[in-house]
């Protein structure tokens, strides 16, 4: 067991790993379960700040870093992913798609300018990385690209339709490139998380206290696994996975499914309007609400 152990350790030595949304939660925390297996770490978000913290800590532990702040909207902030990461490291060996985010807000009140933003960040600026990222690759004749989907892109919810959306078009994303990218020795793998213990709640306005939420050290480790072992899919925790297929062959239990999160993601709303008056007026606490 224990042999395994470092015989997998080692898979990762030296490999160049980038990570869109590095800069908090899910994407800092694999960041950090990678300093294990010393890998060189590319680190990509908008804020700087964060994103320092982040470095320090990797290379604190001796970890050979590239921090790149930018946008992943933006064209020549996807460019500079690849180019710099070219200059300093000369290959790709892994892209993580993180970067993103969700709202939890009725469709009819979400402003269009929200519903594009939310498109061009989970979406748009994720294919153009893949894309060019996959384009070095093929000239490599190997890589490993994942995506971050969500749990909730088997089950649309209404309080989150744009980014069920979102979270629907990177599974295809994901699934129709397979095959394609398979000839030029390109792995692709899905992440598939339920709700986790990081600031995408207060961002998305979700009241964690009515959600079970999941720990992201669990999930980092679980991710790290998948650039070990590549395999395309990963429901965490496992049980998404099974209520995903159930939903594949009922309409029913889709409906039923998508239903009961719906009526959850209204509650966690509601509490949290609630609370926020309320601690308002006692504590002057000011929490944000989308
Ligand atoms: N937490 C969950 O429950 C959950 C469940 C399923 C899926 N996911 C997905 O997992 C991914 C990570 O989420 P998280 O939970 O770790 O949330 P988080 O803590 O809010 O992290 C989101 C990361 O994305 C970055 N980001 C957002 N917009 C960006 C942009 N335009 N350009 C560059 N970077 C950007 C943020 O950095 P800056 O703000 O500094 O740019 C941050 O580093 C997201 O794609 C999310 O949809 C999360």
């Amino acid at each position: 067991m224990k042999k395994l152990k470092n015989k997998n350790s080692e898979k990762l030595r030296e490999k160049v790993v980038i990570i869109t949304g590095a800069s908090s939660g899910i994407g800092e925390q694999v960041a950090k379960e990678l300093i294990k297996y010393k890998a060189k770490v590319v680190l990509f978000a908008r804020t700087e700040e964060k994103l320092n913290k982040v470095e320090q800590i990797l290379q604190r532990k001796k970890i050979d870093t590239l921090r790149i702040v930018g946008d992943i909207k933006k064209n020549e902030d996807i460019k500079r992913i690849v180019d710099e990461t070219l200059k300093k490291y000369g290959k790709i060996d892994v892209l993580l798609n993180n970067a993103g985010y969700g709202k939890n807000i009725d469709f009819l009140e979400q402003s269009d300018e929200d519903i594009e933003e939310m498109i061009e960040t989970n979406v748009t600026g994720l294919i153009k990385l893949t894309k060019k990222v996959a384009k070095i690759m093929k000239k490599q004749g190997e890589g490993h690209i994942i995506n971050m989907s969500s749990a909730i892109a088997a089950v649309p919810t209404y309080r989150f339709t744009t980014y069920c959306i979102t979270k629907g078009a990177v599974k295809i994303l994901s699934e129709s490139i397979r095959n394609e990218l398979k000839k030029s020795g390109i792995k692709v793998s899905t992440i598939y998380p339920a709700l986790h213990d990081t600031p995408f709640c207060e961002k998305a306005n979700i009241n964690t206290k009515t959600f079970k939420t999941y720990k992201k050290e669990d999930l980092a480790k679980e991710i790290v696994k998948i650039m070990i072992n590549k395999k395309k899919e990963l429901y965490y925790p496992k049980m998404y996975g099974i209520l995903a297929k159930l939903t594949e062959h009922s309409t029913q239990i889709k409906t039923e499914l998508s239903k009961f999160f719906s009526r959850k993601l209204e509650e966690s709303r509601l509490i949290e309007k609630s609370e926020i008056k309320g601690t308002r007026r006692q504590t002057n606490t000011s929490k944000t609400v989308n």
